[in-house]
């Protein structure tokens, strides 16, 4: 079960519960509400790529809950800048924080965030980009928490899979080719790689052919999900028999184009299908726009995060026993992907 604040609200108010400062310009929020209770006296320093994402706001939101009572986190956003990353990392090893969780904006960077953190011995874990197989074993205190890209592509095939097998009148030419286009992550990003890869593969392996017809990048955000697929829409029009996105904000972008052209009444449907299982995409979901999504676990991903850090942060290495979550013996955590429709959304809220 995901929690009301990780899933359901909005990104903004989630901000506006996290704590006061996580929507201005003060350098923490998990602090101040956190740790109403006791006072902890561990810090860990974390930096997301950029506060404006809505899955993020999730992942933050979670993080913060887990810690409260714990620990102190610092949170930091990093303004979708590499630079000003590693800038709010110097500052975190300047004030000798215990650990620090970082959502890399550039996830070949890491490499070098890892050398300043090991030497000043303060532990690492990324979460949600993942740095090179090469920078992870570069220090035994370097972990990642995050989600198997190609899994959740696997999954949204699947249910385009689903989708054409229960409305094969979706193949609008009779053609038997899938004709889809494409709204892509931000490139480099390991999910926009392989979410676009092993979607299309989902769709093959389970005997279909595809035809790509359109295929850019939105990265990430709804606003460029909404131009790119009105662009697609300008030269593609009624030929697309489904839209594959790499997230939902893209995808309910996407919705929002094709309602301005007509679709979604008087019976004119397009699949539409996105990944995360924000609350927005929920509510698309209830109303029969979107037509289905993949749960990336914010909740989970920010309580492992959490975890970590924290038995890292009290100088422990950390395991199973004493954070909750299976690690492999490269430190990684995979926290599992689950596909999501309209009939099954009600056990992911
Ligand atoms: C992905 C998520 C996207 C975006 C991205 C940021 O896992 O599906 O919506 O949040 O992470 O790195």
């Amino acid at each position: 079960m995901r929690t009301f604040t990780s899933l359901l609200m909005p990104a903004g108010f989630v901000c506006a519960v996290l704590a006061v400062n996580a929507c201005t310009k003060k350098p923490t929020t998990a602090s101040e509400t956190a740790a109403t209770s006791a006072t902890p006296t561990i810090t860990i320093g974390s930096a997301i790529y950029k506060y404006e994402d809505t899955f993020m706001s999730g992942v933050r939101g979670s993080m913060a809950k887990a810690a409260e009572g714990k620990a102190t986190i610092d949170f930091v956003d990093s303004a979708n800048q590499q630079p000003v990353q590693s800038e709010k990392v110097d500052l975190f090893i300047a004030k000798k924080v215990n650990a620090l969780a970082i959502n890399p904006v550039d996830r070949t960077a890491a490499g070098i965030l890892i050398d300043k953190a090991k030497a000043a011995n303060i532990p690492i874990v990324f979460f949600n980009r993942e740095p090179m197989p090469e920078d992870m074993q570069k220090w035994d205190k370097v972990y990642y928490v995050g989600a198997k890209a190609e899994e959740s592509g696997t999954l949204s095939g699947e249910i385009v899979v689903d989708y054409f097998k229960k409305h094969p009148e979706s193949d609008k030419n009779k053609d038997g080719i899938i004709q889809y286009v494409m709204l892509t992550g931000e490139p480099g990003h390991q999910d926009a790689e392989l979410r676009t890869k092993f979607s299309i593969k989902a769709i093959e392996d389970a005997g279909y052919k595809t035809e790509k017809l359109a295929q850019d990048t939105g990265m990430w955000d709804r606003i460029k999900g909404q131009e790119k697929m009105a662009a697609f829409l300008g030269s593609r029009g009624d030929a697309i028999e489904v839209v594959i996105s790499n997230n939902d904000d893209m995808a309910l972008g996407a919705i929002e184009a094709l309602k301005a052209v007509g679709y979604f009444k008087d019976g004119k449907v397009m699949p539409v299908v996105g990944v995360d299982a924000t609350a927005p995409a929920l509510q698309a979901l209830q109303e029969g726009t979107l037509t289905g999504t993949v749960l990336n676990d914010a909740k989970n991903q920010g309580q492992a995060t959490f975890a970590l850090s924290y038995v890292l942060a009290q100088g422990k290495v950390p395991d199973q026993a004493n954070t909750g979550y299976a690690i492999t013996s490269e430190k990684y955590v995979w926290v599992p992907y689950k596909k999501v429709t309209k009939e099954n959304m009600n056990e992911v809220m």
